[in-house]
């Protein structure tokens, strides 16, 4: 299940990713952990120290080995050289897992225990000013769409994002990646105008959007956000003593979570796992391939110096064989 938290900075990506991350893993569920936010905290906010988290290897400085193991012996992609965030894997291409050992994963990925269960976290690493630019292919995050783009991923296993709901992910086609996003919103006008703009871009691809509406204090609090959202709102994360505590520097075990809270968790859950089971693998490499043709045009041509149309195996479908084997 392949899983986005977007929203406004200070919404509670990070703390509600992290939350979302320790539930699953809690109940035993292989998870892989990607802070792909702008503000690298989602190792903190999982129990790195400063130091660890600071540590930890970057996505976007081992691009270069990434793409040499994603492009396998794909005949269509000649060099790791030739290959943007959005060349989509094709036959020969290695495809990853989400429970499983590769380069990539020994490269970038680290081991974190939780008090309860354990994750790998994977991170982009800090933005730099020409990482928000118009220079699309400075983008640290193109890594975490190479990954998604070729990640085959079952039912009960987790690939969570904590992301930046920034323009990145729209020129690229990275917010078209997941089988389910999840927009944080606290209950004020500016939470909510970006979950207005994200919808706008989102509807045209069928892009699966639920809110989750954070700090909500009481009647008004859902009653706006009700009406704002409407139908899109899945569930509310109250103002939590909890978090407060985390943010203190205690070490919070996560069954001591207010209940409430946790069955916000249960309900995310819930919803992810129905929308893999809705997904769609010839939709998602069409879109896949959508995206790459539009950033060849727009910039990749003109930087690659070859036609990267050429890249696109028009007969692969992304988790095609799985789909067959669970008889959709
Ligand atoms: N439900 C909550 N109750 C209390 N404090 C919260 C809650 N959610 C987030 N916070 C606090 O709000 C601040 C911003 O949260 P964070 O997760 O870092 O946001 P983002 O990742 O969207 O920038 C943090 O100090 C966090 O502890
Ligand atoms: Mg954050």
């Amino acid at each position: 299940m392949k899983i986005a938290f977007v929203g406004k900075g200070g919404s509670g990506k990070t703390t509600l990713s992290a939350l979302f991350i320790r539930h699953l893993a809690a109940a035993g569920s292989p998870v892989i952990a990607v802070d792909a936010d702008i503000n690298q905290h989602l190792g903190p906010a999982l129990g790195l120290t400063d130091e660890q988290a600071a540590a930890l290897p970057s996505l976007g400085s081992h691009l270069p080995q990434i793409k040499e193991h994603l492009r396998g012996t794909n005949p269509l992609i000649r060099s790791a050289e030739e290959m943007i965030k959005t060349t989509p894997p094709g036959r020969g291409s290695r495809l990853l897992r989400i429970v499983e050992e590769n380069p990539v994963y020994a490269a970038c990925a680290r081991p974190i225990a939780l008090d309860e269960g354990s994750v790998r976290l994977l991170a982009t690493g800090a933005f730099t000013e020409e990482d928000l630019g118009v220079a699309c292919y400075h983008s640290k995050v193109g890594a975490v769409e190479l990954l998604l783009n070729h990640l085959v991923d079952g039912p009960e296993e987790y690939f969570v994002t904590d992301m930046t709901a920034g323009s990145d992910s729209f020129a690229s086609g990275l917010f078209t990646r997941f089988d389910l996003t999840f927009l944080v919103a606290e209950p004020t006008r500016k939470g909510v105008s970006v979950y207005r703009q994200y919808k706008e871009y989102a509807q045209d691809f069928g892009v699966r959007l639920r809110v989750v509406g954070n700090k909500v204090q009481g009647p008004d609090d859902l009653a706006f956000l009700r009406r704002e959202v409407g139908d899109d709102l899945l569930t509310t994360f109250g103002h939590s003593d909890w978090v407060r505590r985390l943010e203190r520097g205690d070490e919070p075990a996560l069954r001591t979570l207010e209940p409430a809270n946790r069955t916000v968790l249960e309900q995310l859950k819930a919803e992810a796992d129905a929308a893999h089971r809705m997904r769609d693998p010839r939709r998602y490499t069409e879109q896949a391939v959508h995206f790459h043709l539009r950033n060849a045009e727009s910039w990749g041509n003109a930087k690659i110096g070859i036609d990267l149309a050429t890249q696109v195996d028009a007969d692969f479908v992304l988790g095609a064989q799985q789909a067959e084997a669970a008889g959709v």
